[in-house]
């Protein structure tokens, strides 16, 4: 008799969970259905996979995930349409080789998001339109990535509007990761503010929270989403995963830890804490936050088993790798119970 984490929160926000088709065919699909009701393709919706070749587009996997979810009343998030990562190679290239001009890529971009925005109509209700286009680096806005040195800043803006003439009754979300950095913070907020002052349109923000043991502090959390807040979009938590190695800035400094001893009794108790402060505030901010993902379901497959460090094991979700509930689903769970 664990409670259902949708149940729980059904009067602040759905509850949603980051897919694989391949985890749909296993035990994982049951725990998925009970807890949430929400669900985005951790992958098969972007680009690479979906749109190997010029013309030619791969939808066995979205498809499948799509309708897992109408079968079941699961909401879906599209994800995601223009990104520097997992982009087919074809996209920058011509026939013989060259960079492709401004014209042809904003042309191939066009295609792509009428044809998945438009397979996904009435099916997908938000889309990451566009995911990380902001620079990590201080001194720099935009990432310098083949979309801004090709067409340059105003892809962004014509993603956006070629995503809602594709399917104009989809919510369309910004998402990015390092939102709680507060130079990070307020490129973000520039950049959605500025597709909101030029008409473009844009419906919400999406906060990945990719956090860790050690971040982020309660303060820098509630005045993240305090100043987010003020941008009078919808905000969504699109990829919550906690990490139990401490966040290291500088990867020089990282320690080496041994994956099997590294979800100790104390970084279990940490990460405990974080996740309760999380949905603590998360609750304070539900007038402004409709939605929350958790990037994967369970402790048994996560992205964060490869990253910063290949092959080393990260203990990151609400579940173990048996499916069973951790404490910190205790902790969540209370949360949206106190008053
Ligand atoms: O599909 C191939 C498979 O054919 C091949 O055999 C295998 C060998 O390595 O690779 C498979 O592709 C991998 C893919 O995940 C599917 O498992 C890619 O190598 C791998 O790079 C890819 O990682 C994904 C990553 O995005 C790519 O940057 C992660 O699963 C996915 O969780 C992660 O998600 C991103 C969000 O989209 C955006 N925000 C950050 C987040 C975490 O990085």
């Amino acid at each position: 008799n664990v409670p259902a984490l949708k149940k729980v929160y059904a009067e602040y926000f759905p509850m949603g969970v980051a897919v694989s088709p391949r985890a749909l065919k296993t035990d994982e699909a049951a725990l998925i259905t009970k807890h949430f009701s929400s669900m985005t393709p951790e992958n098969a919706m972007k680009m690479g996979p979906i749109h190997p070749k010029e013309h030619e587009y791969f939808w066995k996997d979205a498809d499948s995930i799509a309708a897992f979810a109408a079968r079941t009343g699961m909401k879906l998030r599209g994800h995601t349409l223009v990104w520097h990562h997992q982009t087919p190679d074809w996209m920058f290239t011509d026939s013989k080789g060259d960079t492709v001009g401004r014209t042809v890529l904003l042309q191939r971009l066009k295609e792509h998001i009428f044809a998945v925005a438009g397979r996904y109509k009435g099916k997908v209700y938000a889309w990451d339109v566009a995911n990380e286009v902001i620079s990590d680096r201080r001194d720099e806005y935009l990432r310098r990535s083949p979309w801004l040195r090709i067409i340059g800043p105003d892809f962004i803006d014509s993603a956006f509007t070629w995503a809602h003439q594709a399917d104009p009754a989809a919510q369309l979300f910004y998402n990015d990761y390092n939102e709680i950095s507060p130079v990070k913070r307020e490129k973000i907020f520039r950049l959605v503010k500025g597709l909101k002052d030029r008409g473009i349109p844009i419906h919400g923000l999406g906060l990945q929270a990719h956090w860790a043991v050690n971040e982020p502090g309660r303060g820098q959390l509630d005045s993240t989403l305090q100043r987010f807040a003020q941008l009078g979009v919808n905000l969504q938590i699109t990829e919550l995963d906690i990490s139990v190695y401490p966040k290291e800035h500088d990867a020089r400094a990282r320690p080496a830890e041994d994956s099997n001893t590294a979800f100790s009794a104390a970084r279990e108790q940490q990460q405990r804490e974080v996740y309760g402060m999380t949905f603590e505030l998360f609750r304070k901010y539900r007038h402004v936050i409709t939605g929350v993902t958790f990037w994967n379901i369970s402790d048994r497959h996560s992205w964060l088993d490869d990253f910063p460090v290949q092959g080393r094991k990260d203990y990151p979700l609400l579940f173990d790798a048996q499916l069973q509930p951790k404490k910190a689903f205790s902790d969540v769970i209370r949360f949206a119970q106190a008053t």
